[in-house]
């Protein structure tokens, strides 16, 4: 079977900076809060109107650049997002339809903070499988919009930010590129993490009730979240290397889903690397679900990183739960 490599990537954030200190003008937090316990110092939020489809294409666009190959040869995309357009339709047909693509196929994920990784392990197996030759993948949120950035909203509101970032994945030879993915799920804890609504069990979906009630905004149960998230991150990289017969010492980098940076720490701690190895970038751009990964990929890329040769593992966990790991030869 042939391979399956990442030929290009890209990112896209919007440029208006938010800093802790905007956020004291509009809730009861500090900067000290905010930095001891997540490591973000600043965030990125689009301007009204803008929305994930406009800076999904914007990150595909650049990806698509970067791989050497025409926008017409791209043949099928991906869009992973915890925060679509709109309820229906996905935002991967609002993409195809922004970056001008003909009548390809667009598939749209939705395990929040593990959707890219999902998302590439679908490009993946269709061009190792001969469907595809080139497939973009791209993660991309708005989160801003969905922030109770009120006191009683903090404790999510400071932690996530907008942007997106974008791959193209096309073929290699045997054996090279992307070696393994695994995902996992376990929905039983689906609700420690979760936007109730809108809801399609309520009628209407969104109601003056629900609204006055706050169900229309993101809940989490923090530390239910951290203790699963420091044991999941270890335990699927340490499976990606395992099935691939690879032991921590041969990896380059780790390149974690940006969710705060006490667990990028605690899952360097686990795994025994230092620092370095693990890509953190949480202090400007907050956590940005399933942006996190590409963005931070297109930063190691171009900040050469990665070069050629180098074992690349990209992991994730999050709101499902989801969790997932991808080990790349680069
Ligand atoms: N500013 C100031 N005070 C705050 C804020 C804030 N933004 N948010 C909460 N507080 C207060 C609380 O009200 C509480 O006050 P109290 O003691 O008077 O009741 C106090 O700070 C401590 O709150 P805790 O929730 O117990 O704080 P904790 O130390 O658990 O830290 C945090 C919270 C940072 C969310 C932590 O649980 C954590 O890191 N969880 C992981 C969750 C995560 O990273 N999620 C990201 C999304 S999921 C993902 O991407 C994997």
């Amino acid at each position: 079977m042939r391979g399956a490599k990442i030929l290009g990537t890209g990112r896209a954030l919007p440029p208006r900076v938010v800093t802790n200190a905007d956020l004291m003008k509009r809730m009861d937090t500090t900067e000290e809060w905010i930095v001891q316990r997540t490591g973000i110092r600043e965030r990125r939020f689009v301007d009204p109107g803008t929305g994930t489809a406009d800076l999904g294409a914007e990150a595909a666009r650049a990806a698509v650049a970067r791989a050497g190959i025409p926008l017409s040869g791209i043949d099928f995309l991906v869009f992973a997002t915890l925060s679509p357009d709109y309820f229906f339709p996905g935002a991967g047909v609002f993409v195809q339809e922004k970056l001008g693509l003909p009548t390809i196929g667009a598939l749209d994920v939705r395990t929040q903070c593990t959707g890219f990784l999902y998302g590439l392990s679908v490009a993946e197996a269709y061009v190792k499988g001969g469907f595809y030759n080139h497939v973009l993948v791209i993660g991309s949120e708005v989160q801003s919009t969905g922030l109770d950035m009120s006191t009683a909203g903090r404790d999510l509101s400071v932690l996530f930010g907008d942007g997106a970032g974008a791959v193209v994945v096309g073929p290699a030879g045997p054996g090279e590129g992307i070696l393994s993915s695994h995902l996992h799920a376990e929905g039983k804890y689906a609700k420690e993490l979760m936007c109730e609504g809108p809801s399609s069990i309520e009628h209407p979906r969104l109601s003056h009730e629900m609204l006055s009630a706050g169900r229309h905004w993101p809940r989490m149960n923090g530390r239910y979240v951290f203790t699963h998230a420091v044991r999941r991150f270890p335990e699927v990289i340490r499976e990606a290397l395992a099935a691939n017969g690879k032991s921590i010492a041969d990896l380059s980098i780790v390149i974690p889903h940006q969710a705060n940076l006490r667990i990028t720490q605690a899952v360097a701690g686990a795994l025994n690397v230092s620092g370095e190895k693990v890509y953190s970038n949480i202090e400007r751009y907050g956590n940005t679900t399933a942006a996190s990964i590409p963005i931070a990929l297109d930063e190691c890329v171009e900040q050469g990183k990665i070069r050629e040769g180098d074992l690349v593992c990209l992991a994730a966990f999050g709101s499902g739960f989801t969790w997932a790991a991808t080990l790349i030869r680069w």
